[in-house]
């Protein structure tokens, strides 16, 4: 899967193509203008006299604002008007809710089951507009996906809408876009856009239940084992592992098939998962997750072996 910039300049889709388009007209309409005020300036500097003075001031103090301005407002106007609606009569809905610092991303079970909550992982169909309803459970928070759509804020209290569309396939970094304490700048998320039939086979992966690591896989059951003696349960969901339901930290539950950790602060691998949870402090200063200084190197490896396997 491709990685796409998270650039407002490289639309990947309908609203953030009109979003560009304004952008690039703004933007011109302001290098003319200022273009042309230094014309004038300079001409007013060594004291050329083309016209009297009057018609300066009505001419440029009034008369070409309102035509510029008039112009760039209608086009604004009008091109804006064309921004998607959130709609909720959309197939796929998704919940995001907005938390110091991370993302709960929640998908209604297509076959009825409990929800699918994961983390920081937004995945949609491509070609294929999809509702999003947006809340936050603290702060205000902000939604902004830049190559596919404007910002929506997350406010607490709130339920916000917005329709997300990419038409093309790959991944979409995004990023709160709103002041929100210690780690704001780590607060990133990223939207997986995939074909039809990739995006059934996940959600049908994701909906299953994780199953207990398989009896040739010694290490990750000896990581089961150290999950529960740390309490991780306290605050982290696995589903379909009993008495694992905490609800304060993300949900774990295929936390294996997720392509980046913590609000997009590292890859998910190995060596950054451990590194993760002996110590998130260094990596993210303020996170709720405790540091596991008193795990063994080897009770480290295992507890990181049995998450990974989580797909
Ligand atoms: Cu959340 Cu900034």
């Amino acid at each position: 899967m491709t990685d796409h910039q998270q650039s407002v300049l490289h639309p990947a889709g309908p609203d953030a193509e009109t979003i560009a388009q304004l952008a690039w007209v703004m933007a011109g309409g302001a290098v003319l203008i200022f273009a042309g005020v230094m014309v004038l300036c300079v001409m007013g500097l060594r004291g050329r006299r083309v016209v009297h003075a009057r018609w300066w001031l009505w001419g440029g103090g009034i008369a070409l604002p309102v035509l510029v301005l008039s112009a760039l407002l209608a086009f604004s106007t009008l091109r804006g008007a064309q921004l998607s609606m959130p709609s909720s009569r959309h197939a796929v809905k998704i919940a995001v809710v907005a938390r110091m610092w991370w993302w709960e991303v929640r998908y209604t079970d297509p076959a009825g089951g409990p929800d699918i909550v994961l983390a920081n992982e937004v995945r949609i169909p491509v070609g294929q507009p999809v509702y999003l309803g947006l809340s936050s459970a603290d702060v205000i928070h902000s939604f902004w996906v830049p190559a596919l759509a404007g910002k929506v804020d997350m406010v607490p209290g709130r339920l916000h809408g917005m329709t997300l569309q990419a038409d093309r396939a790959g991944v979409y970094r995004a990023q709160c876009a709103e002041y929100c304490g210690q780690q704001h700048a780590q607060m990133a998320l990223h939207v997986v856009a995939q074909s039809g039939p990739e995006f059934a086979a996940w959600l049908a992966l994701q909906a299953r239940p994780a199953s207990p690591p398989p009896a040739s896989d010694s290490l990750a059951a000896t990581g089961r084992r150290v999950f529960e003696q740390q309490r991780c349960a306290a605050c982290h969901t696995i589903r379909g592992s009993a008495g694992v339901q905490g609800g304060l930290g993300p949900d774990l539950t295929h936390v294996g098939s997720r392509l980046y950790l913590a609000a997009g602060a590292r890859r998910n691998e190995r060596g950054a998962l451990e590194a993760w949870i002996a110590d998130p402090h260094a990596i993210k200063p303020g996170v709720r997750m405790p540091a596991s200084a008193d795990l063994s190197r080897a009770d480290l490896h295992a507890l990181a072996a049995y998450l990974e396997q989580l797909k």
